[in-house]
């Protein structure tokens, strides 16, 4: 079977499925086995903290797979973002992905280069602005992924169902998703393409520590502590003095404060983006796993390719069984 969107044809990949971006370990070793598997791999460029470091993953992945994979610029975190980008382009990854904040300077800089820009949204709003500065596709991250959270985001179905009636460019969906189910359900939703942040953490191939693999795959996500970390609205006294906050910080520190208030976090918690997940630590296993509700359908570690052709896979079983397969 085809897998044909105009996402595919964008990136340039077999299937529409593509790996989120990860502030403290989003490197080749995920990004290259993804787009090996015949989806869209992303290298994160923060994750690599200096440009220099940017360019030789770029030419580490390029030596794991001939297939094209993308890079993600996140407005606020990644440091020396203009650089980053400027190496991408010289490097000519085809498709730049932004996330996170106002990003049409960095998309408008991208397209001239010749090369794609997709944006990365939390809502509908935002990804209508996206569409007006010209954006190739946008994301949209519904209220059960993981990632930057919006006080109007809301969950994943109504969110790409609405969207795709208002937008013109293709729409990815993300947040939550993890299976073959999950995927054909954001295509029948009218999403070209799946985004999976989460699920991909659960893979061999994921830099992180194998201990927080198993977390993910133990936890449940009706469990309260993962539930209203996604979904809980935030506290509105907290919510409204971080809004008060805005013009007097530097962005990339508010976007964090922000964070925290919307996830519910306490004041004091180290915000986890830009680690490494080495190091063990029960409590961040919590937040890892209670970031995105898709722990729901991540049962077991496999490799990436084992993930992607279990759900081209499946979805093709499904399809060919006039969808009732159960
Ligand atoms: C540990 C972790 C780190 C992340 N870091 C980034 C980041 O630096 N930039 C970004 O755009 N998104 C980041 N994300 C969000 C993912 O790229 C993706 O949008 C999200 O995981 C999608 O939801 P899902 O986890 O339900 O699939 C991160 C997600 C996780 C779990």
């Amino acid at each position: 079977m085809q897998w044909k969107t105009r996402v595919t044809e964008l990136l340039g990949c077999e299937y529409p499925i593509i790996q989120g971006a990860f502030g403290g370990f989003g490197t080749s070793a995920i990004a290259a086995p993804v787009s090996a598997a015949g989806g869209f791999g992303i290298i994160t460029a923060g994750a690599l903290r200096t440009p220099e470091r940017l360019r030789q993953d770029i030419a580490k992945a390029r030596s794991m797979t001939d297939k094209p994979f993308g890079v993600n610029l996140s407005i606020g975190i990644c440091p020396h973002i203009d650089e980053m980008r400027e190496v991408a382009i010289e490097e000519r990854v085809p498709v730049i992905f932004t996330a996170a904040y106002r990003a049409d300077d960095h998309g408008k800089r991208v397209q001239q280069a010749g090369l794609k820009w997709v944006h990365k949204v939390a809502t509908i709003k935002h990804a209508l602005a996206a569409e007006r500065q010209r954006a190739d596709a946008v994301v949209i991250v519904g209220l059960e992924g993981a990632g930057f959270k919006n006080i109007t985001q809301l969950p994943t179905l109504i969110t790409i169902t609405t969207a795709v009636r208002l937008l013109r460019i293709p729409v990815i969906a993300a947040g939550g998703i993890g299976d073959a189910r999950g995927f054909l359900a954001a295509l029948g939703m009218g999403a070209e393409g799946i985004y999976m942040g989460t699920s991909f953490m659960a893979t061999k191939e994921c830099p992180i520590s194998d201990r927080y693999k198993q977390a993910l795959v133990a936890a449940q996500p009706w469990d309260p502590e993962y539930r209203d970390r996604a979904l809980a609205p935030p506290r509105p006294e907290e919510y409204q003095r971080v809004m008060r906050e805005r013009e007097s910080l530097p962005l990339g520190q508010w976007l964090m404060n922000l964070e925290r208030v919307l996830l519910k976090e306490t004041p004091d918690t180290p915000i986890d983006w830009e680690s490494d997940y080495q190091e063990w630590d029960p409590e961040v296993a919590l937040r890892i796993s209670g970031g995105s509700l898709a722990v729901g359908v991540i049962d077991k570690v496999v490799t990436a390719k084992e993930l992607i052709d279990s759900i081209i896979g499946e979805a093709e079983k499904i399809l060919s069984s006039g969808g009732c397969i159960s």
